[in-house]
């Protein structure tokens, strides 16, 4: 019987140093420790010793099973490590060091700061929505509570095209578009909604107003949800921009399609709330308009407004930007002075 082992042994570091290819492993694992390999046909020889010698035998077995597990698990690494190793030497090389004349590009502010938002509300459970740039008068209007001879349409005023549709002036143009798409939500799971944009106005051009600027607008939906949530969100949104631990305040605000409406200001991290030149010595600084959804807008937006409630914030990302890189002249964003706008970064 021993002498038996010492020739399946021998056998098997023969067989096992012919192998080249990872497949022949297979082959030799199972002609040695398959159902009918070797090793498994010598412990059934077992049977026929006495007790004595089937304990002397039983462990020699085992330790040449032992043995073979190992010596294939570590052949199978090496003839990775060969084929690896092949690979590289057949693989082209590249120097990165040398320099290229290609010029790469960078992030835009906006896309940056659009971006870094993107990803705090995608954490918290936010889906992240397009929002059309071209849209009919009533997405943009009386879907969110500004009917015809409205004054906010003069504040508003904007490019419309010969079809009768316009180039969207705020984000919450989106909003009607949205409700619709995804419907009543499901009770605990309210509607979680960002819905960035560039939205477009018939301004006076200087250096803090543009025909062409950004907003990023967001919207939670649901059964239960109350101005504590949009307080929460805002702050955990504005600390995370900021990088610091922001607080904020409520001011009655007036939009058409919020009831109640708000200004929400954030404390001055300049002066640190005491009063300065940059926060015109209040402390405050005014950051962005929000409110609970007007029933009105619920209703069009097919959401039965005696259920449900929900909140909604539209930021202005370009006045962001200028805040967060201390940007002084709206003009830039739209210039192509690449010169100025490849100098930003996360
Ligand atoms: N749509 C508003 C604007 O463009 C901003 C806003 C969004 C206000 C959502 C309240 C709630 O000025």
């Amino acid at each position: 019987m021993l002498e038996n082992l010492e020739k399946i042994k021998a056998q098997f570091k023969e067989e096992l140093n012919g192998v080249n290819m990872k497949d022949e492993i297979e082959r030799i694992r199972v002609a040695f420790l398959g159902k009918k390999g070797l090793v498994t046909e010598a412990l059934k020889d077992l049977r026929n010793l006495d007790v004595e010698a089937k304990k002397v035998a039983g462990q020699q077995v085992n330790l040449l099973k032992d043995e073979i597990e190992k010596a294939i698990v570590e052949f199978q690494k090496t003839l990775e490590e060969r084929e690896y190793q092949k690979e590289i030497a057949n693989t082209e090389r590249y120097d990165f060091s040398i320099p290229s004349d290609v010029t790469v590009g960078t992030l835009h502010p906006i896309t940056i700061v659009q971006s870094q938002i993107e990803d705090i509300f995608k954490t918290m459970g936010f889906i992240i929505e397009d929002g059309l740039e071209i849209q009919t008068e009533f997405n943009n209007f009386e879907g969110v509570n500004i009917p015809k001879n409205h004054p906010a349409r003069d504040m508003t005023d904007t490019y419309y095209l010969e079809n009768g549709q316009l180039l969207k002036t705020h984000t919450s143009a989106a909003q009607n578009t949205i409700m619709r798409k995804y419907g009543a939500p499901k009770p605990g799971e309210p509607l979680k909604v960002l819905f960035p944009g560039r939205c477009f106005r018939n301004e006076n051009i200087d250096a803090s107003h543009e025909n062409t600027f950004f907003q990023l607008e967001g919207m939670m939906i649901g059964d239960d949800i109350s101005i504590s949530n949009l307080i929460y969100f805002m702050k955990v949104l504005l600390s995370e921009v900021f990088e610091r631990d922001v607080k904020v305040r409520l001011r009655p605000g007036f939009f058409p399609f919020v009831e109640p409406g708000f200004e929400l200001d954030i404390n001055c991290a300049i002066c640190g709330g005491s009063g300065c030149p940059t926060c015109k010595h209040s402390g405050w600084l005014e950051l962005l308009p929000c409110g609970m959804i007007h029933p009105n807008v619920l209703r069009l937006g097919g959401i039965d407004p005696d259920k449900y409630t929900g909140f909604a914030f539209g930021l202005g990302l370009t006045r962001l930007a200028m805040m967060k890189y201390n940007i002084k002249d709206i003009r830039l964003f739209n210039s192509g002075n690449l010169k100025q706008l490849r100098q930003f970064t996360i």
